[in-house]
């Protein structure tokens, strides 16, 4: 891709108006200083679609989509960022500076645009195989599983022959480099030159997004081997991004405001092909960050579909679990006799299967369902095991109404045939609850890395989340915030740059993406041209690759804050965040000091100066 310089990007975002692109595809109306319209991002009915001039940036306080007039483009076009300017410098009639091009980006770019031509063409390939008498088998099998002409077309399923059919096929119109690069051929062991990777498998082309081909699933019909064999990892073939039948399966995402998640290729095809197109698969593996961002973009309930008897089902818990902390409204449906969705539309007809979806059990129920003791009459060994279970499974519950609500269902449901008992298992259960919650426990789940919000926080703050250290979540949670409203403070007010730097150092922020902000503004005030257009937040936009840190951007542009004393208000930040750092570094030190006398080793006297002067510096300033 052609590097162009900020300077050229800050001019195509100043001579685009935001309110003017978006404009051609919402209805916006003011609404004092910005404009509001239905989210183009997702369905709704009342508007929550906030488009803000003097930022230049839109904000969905639905769906939480958010970003500049290049990102606005790129998620609802499906451009690159690349694509989006330079539709829009055409827009705007701003000459393209082709010079910018280095021979270095002229390669990778061509590079890439190769291998997207590549993986189209053998996927075209594969397809016509299929209706060939090499590809017999193939479409018998497909036909045979219950897919009609028509989805096979659509999906463009293919068939991959014999070894080597496919290099043939391509290696007069691409380097074998591409061809091995977009993960199409590798070179052979025994020899020199090239084979195909897929071979006497049926081919189930991957798409990303705007359904460009990057990757390949294959199966094989009998014989040796793995049944389903996927393309290796390439430039553009990412597995934590890939989402099978994501291309086919957006647009009935956002219209439904719904995705079905279920494991398999054929479990997403069946469905399809029954109507029920709201659906995607993970490659079989647990849920990453990514998909959970990808999914959370296109809907706010997630039907799934997985078999969850497995013996991956904490990692499948865990995946879930992040997607609930997302936000979405997830529901576990559960198929009989541990079928698939694809043998259970075989058997019982998409109707059928509709119906369980509208019957799915939220997550958190499905949960309890599982920690729950499984006998009518416990042993009070099972007792306590369950108000253990159950109390992990309800300090991951963000609400505290519903938190309370469900303690409530929970203790009547254990005390079963005993009444007397509830109140004493509703304390066991708070007790037990509140000592995780106090704990700041990040997701119950055994052995998870994911952090969740504290209890005490409001409903969105957005998706950074106080990190799993052991202070108090209420202290960690005020740092949080007071590192958000410095922040603000020092984008709207740099002249605060030197106080911040003195007062708390070169790392102010201890929340990455309150890093990445401060670093990438802190960049761009030391270069910054007063008079390029657009306020520093926009110009912020693209210098940012983390979505989530765009996201915490947003967050705060949204939600600006006025203040008469920008100075003292940075103070009271700077010290709140510093009394922070300070109680994280008195139980570090507490820590050292306790593993010493376990290991009855002598406690290093600077570790014990530091410690004491800690604690009568925190005692002092405790008001
Ligand atoms: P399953 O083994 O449940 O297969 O794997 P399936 O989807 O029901 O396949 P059919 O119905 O027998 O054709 C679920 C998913 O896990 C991945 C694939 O994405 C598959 O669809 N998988 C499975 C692999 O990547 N490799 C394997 O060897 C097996
Ligand atoms: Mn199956």
């Amino acid at each position: 891709m052609a590097r162009f310089d900020q300077a050229f990007k800050d001019e195509v975002r100043a001579r685009n108006d935001i309110v003017e692109v978006i404009s051609a595809y919402v209805k916006l109306e003011r609404r004092g200083n910005r404009y509001v319209g239905l989210c183009p991002f997702h369905s709704e009915k009342t508007p929550s679609f906030h488009v803000v001039p003097d930022g230049q940036f839109y904000y969905c306080f639905g769906c939480k989509a958010s970003g500049d007039v290049f990102t606005f483009l790129m998620e609802r076009e499906h451009l690159t960022f690349y694509e989006a300017l330079v539709q829009l410098a055409q827009r705007a009639r701003i000459p393209l500076p082709q010079e910018e091009r280095t021979p270095e980006e002229e390669r990778a770019y061509r590079e890439r645009r190769d291998m997207y031509a590549a993986l189209d063409l053998a996927a075209r390939f594969y397809h016509h195989q299929l209706f060939t008498p090499a590809g017999k088998p193939g479409l018998d099998y497909l036909l045979g599983r219950g897919l009609t002409e028509e989805t096979i077309r659509r999906f463009r399923l293919g068939w991959a022959p014999g070894r080597g059919a496919l290099f043939r096929a391509l290696r007069d119109r691409f380097p074998p480099q591409i061809l091995q690069k977009a993960g199409l051929i590798v070179p052979r062991r025994d020899g020199p030159g090239f084979m195909d990777v897929f071979f006497e498998r049926v081919m189930f082309p991957i798409a990303d997004l705007s359904g460009r081909v990057i990757g390949f699933g294959g199966r094989i019909l009998g014989g040796e081997g793995a049944k389903y064999k996927n393309t290796a990892e390439t430039p553009l073939f990412v597995k934590r991004h890939v989402l099978f039948g994501l291309d086919q399966a957006k647009e009935a995402m956002r219209a439904r405001n719904q995705a079905i998640l279920v494991e398999g290729y054929m479990d997403v095809l069946m469905p399809h092909q029954a109507g029920i197109q709201n659906v995607v698969a993970p490659l079989g593996t647990a849920l990453t960050d990514e998909q959970v961002r990808i999914i959370r973009q296109q809907a706010q309930q997630v039907i799934v579909a997985f078999d969850m008897d497995t013996a991956g089902q904490l990692a499948t818990l865990r995946g879930l679990q992040k997607l609930y902390d997302s936000g979405c409204d997830v529901r576990v449906l559960q198929l009989p006799d541990g079928k698939d969705p694809d043998e259970f539309i075989r058997t019982h007809g998409a109707p059928a299967f509709v119906e369980r979806i509208e019957q799915a059990l939220p997550l958190i129920e499905f949960r309890l369902s599982l920690a729950l003791p499984a006998t009518r009459r416990p042993t009070p060994e099972e007792m306590a095991k369950a108000v253990e279970s159950v109390a992990q499974v309800l300090a991951d519950v963000r609400n505290e109404v519903v938190r309370e609500a469900y303690v409530d269902q929970v203790a009547d449901r254990l005390a079963g045939d005993n009444p007397l008992a509830k109140p004493d298992l509703k304390l066991a259960i708070d007790r037990q609850m509140n000592r995780l919650l106090r704990r700041g426990f990040q997701h119950n789940l055994p052995d998870s890395r994911n952090n969740r919000r504290g209890p005490g926080a409001p409903a969105s703050p957005g998706p950074t989340r106080p990190r799993p250290d052991q202070a108090p979540v209420t202290q960690a949670e005020g740092a949080r915030r007071a590192e958000r409203v410095l922040l603000y403070l020092l984008l709207e007010h740099p002249g605060l740059l030197r106080t911040v730097e003195a007062e708390l150092g070169e790392e102010p922020f201890s929340d990455p993406h309150h890093r990445q902000i401060y670093r990438a503004g802190r960049a761009l005030l030391a270069e910054a041209d007063p008079l390029a257009g657009g306020g520093v937040i926009a110009r912020l936009f693209d210098r940012l690759s983390d979505p989530e840190a765009r996201q915490v951007l947003t967050e705060m542009a949204v939600t600006p804050m006025l203040t008469s004393d920008p100075e003292k208000e940075a103070a009271d930040c700077i010290e709140k965040i510093r009394k922070h750092r300070d109680s994280r570094r008195l139980e570090d030190l507490e820590n050292q000091i306790k593993a010493a006398a376990a290991a009855s080793r002598r406690v290093d006297p600077a570790i014990w100066n530091e410690y004491m002067a800690l604690v009568r510096k925190l005692k002092s300033t405790r008001s």
